[in-house]
C-alpha cells in the first residue's frame, strides 16, 4: 500500500476535493426510481449526524482538501435544523450547494442566500402533471415548477435532473430542451441507475446515444453547440444555438466518467462511501463518538476506492442484481 501525505488521495491517483453529504433518509416525494413504494427502513434518530457532527466531519474533511461540499437527502430542505446547518457549513471555506426536488424550497430563500447557497439542483423528471404525480406518487408539479421560476428569479445557479425512463418520459427530451430557450438553467438528463429497491433493468434506460438521436433529430448541426466540460464534470454539455440554457448527459451507465471522479459521500447516518455504487461503507460516526481520529478510517476508505463504479466496471456486471442490491436505496445515499 503506498503512503500518501495526502489522505484524500486514491490508489488510481484521484484526489478528492467534493463531499456530498445527505442529511436525512426521508423525503416529501417518493420517486420510484430512488425508493420502493413501501418506503425503506429508516435509521433511528440517535444513529443520525447531529449539526454539530456534520460540521465535526466536514471540518476534518476541508481541513485535508475539500473544497467544495454539496447537501443532498432524502429531501435535505425537510430536515428541521438545516438552518443551522447551513449556517456552521457557511464558516467553512467551500462552495456550498444542495440537491432539493424544490417541494418547499420557496421558504428558504433568504436563508440560502444569506449563506452563499448559488447552486442548486433540482429534480423535475417530467413536464406533464401526470406524469409528475406517477413517478413521485405525490401531486406536486405545479408548486416544484413554480419553485424552479423562482429560483431562476432569484439568480441562483440552477440544475435540473432528469433521470430518463423509456416509454415514459424520453418523448419529452425536446420539451425540457425547449424550456432552456428562454431559462438560464442546465437541463440533464441523467441515464437510469441500478441501486437496490428500484426495480432497474437496462431496457428502462435510455442512453446517451439515444438523447443525442432525439436532439439530432429536432435541431440541425449548426444549431447543436458541444460546449467545453468542466474539470471533474459529470455531464457532457451542449447547447442549441441562442438559447439561454444548455443541456447535458450524465452517462453514468453507458459512458462512466469514474477517471475524473472526485466525490466521496457520507451518508445521514455518517458512513463514508467511497464511490455511488459501492457496497461497502466505513463508519467514521461512531468512531467520532468514541472520541477518537476519524482521519485513519477516511484514509483507508478512500485507498479502498475501486477504479470503476464500484467494481461494476463492465455493463455485464451492471445487470447483475448480486452487484447493485449489497449497495442501499438511492434515497439513503442522496445521489
Ligand atoms: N438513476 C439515476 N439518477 C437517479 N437519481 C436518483 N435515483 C436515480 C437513479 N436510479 C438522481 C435524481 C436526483 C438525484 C439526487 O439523483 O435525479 O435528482
Ligand atoms: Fe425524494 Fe429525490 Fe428520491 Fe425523489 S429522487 S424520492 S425527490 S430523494
Amino acid at each position: 500500500m503506498t503512503h500518501n501525505k495526502n489522505i484524500l488521495q486514491d490508489s488510481h491517483g484521484r484526489d478528492h476535493a467534493y463531499l456530498r453529504i445527505s442529511l436525512i433518509e426521508r423525503c416529501n416525494l417518493r420517486c420510484s426510481y430512488c425508493m420502493p413504494e413501501e418506503g425503506v427502513p429508516l435509521s433511528p434518530k440517535s444513529h443520525l449526524m447531529t449539526y454539530e457532527e456534520i460540521y465535526e466531519i466536514a471540518k476534518t474533511f476541508v481541513k485535508h482538501g475539500v473544497t467544495k461540499i454539496r447537501l443532498t437527502g432524502g429531501e435535505p430542505l425537510i430536515r428541521k435544523d438545516i438552518p443551522v446547518i447551513l449556517g456552521k457549513l457557511a464558516t467553512l471555506p467551500v462552495e456550498l450547494s444542495i440537491t432539493s426536488n424544490a417541494v418547499i424550497i420557496d421558504k428558504f430563500m433568504d436563508v440560502l442566500k444569506v449563506n452563499g447557497v448559488k447552486k442548486i439542483n433540482i429534480s423535475l423528471d417530467s413536464l406533464d402533471r401526470e406524469k409528475f404525480k406517477h413517478i413521485t406518487r405525490r401531486d406536486q408539479f405545479d408548486i416544484v415548477y413554480k419553485n424552479l421560476l423562482l429560483l431562476v428569479e432569484k439568480d441562483f445557479h440552477v440544475k435540473v435532473n432528469v433521470v430518463l425512463m423509456k416509454g415514459f418520459n424520453d418523448n419529452e427530451i425536446i420539451d425540457f430542451i425547449n424550456l432552456t430557450e428562454n431559462l438560464p438553467i442546465s437541463v440533464r438528463f441523467i441515464e437510469f441507475m441500478p441501486f437496490d429497491g428500484n426495480k432497474w433493468d437496462m431496457g428502462k434506460m435510455v442512453s446517451y446515444a439515444e438523447v443525442m438521436e432525439y436532439v439530432n433529430a429536432s435541431f440541425s448541426k449548426v444549431q447543436i453547440e458541444r460546449l467545453q466540460d468542466a474539470a471533474n464534470d459529470t455531464s457532457k454539455n451542449y447547447k442549441i444555438l441562442g438559447y439561454k440554457g444548455s443541456f447535458a448527459i450524465i452517462s453514468s451507465v453507458t459512458n462512466p466518467f469514474c477517471d475524473s471522479c472526485n466525490r466521496l459521500r457520507l451518508t445521514a447516518n455518517g458512513q463514508l462511501k467511497n464511490c455511488l455504487f459501492s457496497s461497502t461503507e466505513s463508519d467514521l460516526l461512531t468512531t467520532l463518538r468514541e472520541g477518537k481520529p476519524i482521519e485513519p478510517i477516511i484514509q483507508k476508505a478512500v485507498l479502498a476506492k475501486l477504479k470503476i463504479r464500484g467494481g461494476m466496471d463492465t455493463l455485464e456486471k451492471l445487470q447483475e442484481p448480486k452487484l447493485h442490491t449489497n449497495n442501499r436505496t438511492m434515497i439513503t445515499i442522496g445521489g
